[in-house]
């Protein structure tokens, strides 16, 4: 399956901050805010990525993550001229999707909980295997109204959405993660754009309603699902992530340690990865690879890593 992180976008609720710089390459505490989308797709085991960016800031992305390799994982990139919607998206990347199914993140999501990537590597191995359809995330939230917003039967399956609505028939918001079959690229080709001048993501989900292939997951709120698109949500996003780290002494999101745990590269790869991070982001990662190593020694495995 392929994954598409959406990192366009007008950014206009940080202005002035986001006058210069994206808001996906702004911190969340201690990492730029696309290593919380990408590390959702990684922790799906999803290892080919495209990233959309405004065409000013593609050179800025590909400086900080580069082709990936490094990850063991391929990131490529490619430009949306201008904020014209979210769906947007599966036709930019139509040519990376192909004709198989794919994961689109918006860049300004942050989805953090246990058991959340044992979740997403069995909704992707279901459309791998060939499932129908499309796989939507609702999380409950105290101000739906800003969200597209999910109508559910009694037996709590999804029936309708409605883009913020004024008054909202639940709290359960569509969040920014959609898991599509091969039919996604279509749909967006045959919408319209609404009153905004968009291709609503909405339109997407609502055709895959119409032909009654949606299903919703309720993450519940066992989940945290933060979205970053204000002063006040991104200060807020930062300080969860800081009171986790701290509490926990793990970090959210450090795309390394998911590279390991998930077998895309190896321990001495994780470590360099770490040395050439001068900061205590850098010798986390150090210290993740030197466990690693460790328990591989005791399995009589070890690379050698210390030295
Ligand atoms: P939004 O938060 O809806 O829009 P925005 O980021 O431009 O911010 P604002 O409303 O303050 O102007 O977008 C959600 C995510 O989708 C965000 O990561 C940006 C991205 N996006 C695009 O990349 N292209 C688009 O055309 C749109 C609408 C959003």
């Amino acid at each position: 399956m392929k994954g598409i992180v959406l990192a366009g976008g007008a950014g206009t609720r940080l202005h002035p901050i986001t006058r210069g710089v994206s808001k996906q390459l702004m911190p969340v505490y201690d990492k730029p805010m696309i290593y919380y989308p990408l590390s959702v797709l990684m922790l799906a085991d999803i290892r080919e990525i495209l990233i959309i960016t405004v065409p000013d800031e593609k050179a800025s992305f590909e400086r900080l993550l580069g082709d990936g390799s490094d990850l063991g994982v391929s990131f490529t990139y490619v430009v949306q001229e201008a904020p014209r919607g979210i769906a947007e998206a599966l036709l930019i990347g139509a040519d990376h999707i192909g004709d198989g199914p794919v994961a689109l993140i918006l860049g300004d999501n942050i989805f953090h909980g246990h058991g959340f990537g044992a979740l997403l590597r069995s909704c992707v191995a279901d459309f791998v295997r060939g499932q129908r359809g499309a796989t939507l995330f609702g999380y409950p939230v105290r101000d739906p109204e800003r969200y597209g917003v999910c109508v559910v039967d009694g037996a709590g399956r999804l029936v309708d959405i409605v883009e913020k609505p004024e008054r909202a028939p639940t709290n359960l918001a569509v969040t920014g993660l959609y898991l599509y079959d091969a039919q996604a690229v279509g749909i967006a080709g045959r919408l319209s754009p609404s009153d905004r001048g968009e291709l609503e993501i909405t339109d997407v989900n609502r055709a895959y309603l119409a032909q009654d292939e949606a299903r919703l997951i309720d993450l519940g709120r066992g989940c945290a699902w933060l979205d970053t698109g204000t002063p006040d949500s991104l200060l807020e996003a930062g300080q969860y992530v800081q009171v986790l780290e701290h509490r926990q002494g793990v970090r959210i999101a450090c795309l390394e340690e998911i590279a390991l745990d998930r077998g895309f590269i190896d321990a001495a790869a994780c470590a360099a990865l770490g040395r050439a991070q001068r900061s205590a982001y850098g010798d986390y990662v150090q210290a993740v690879a030197l466990a690693r190593d460790q328990q591989s020694e005791s399995r009589g495995a070890s690379t050698a890593l210390v030295g």
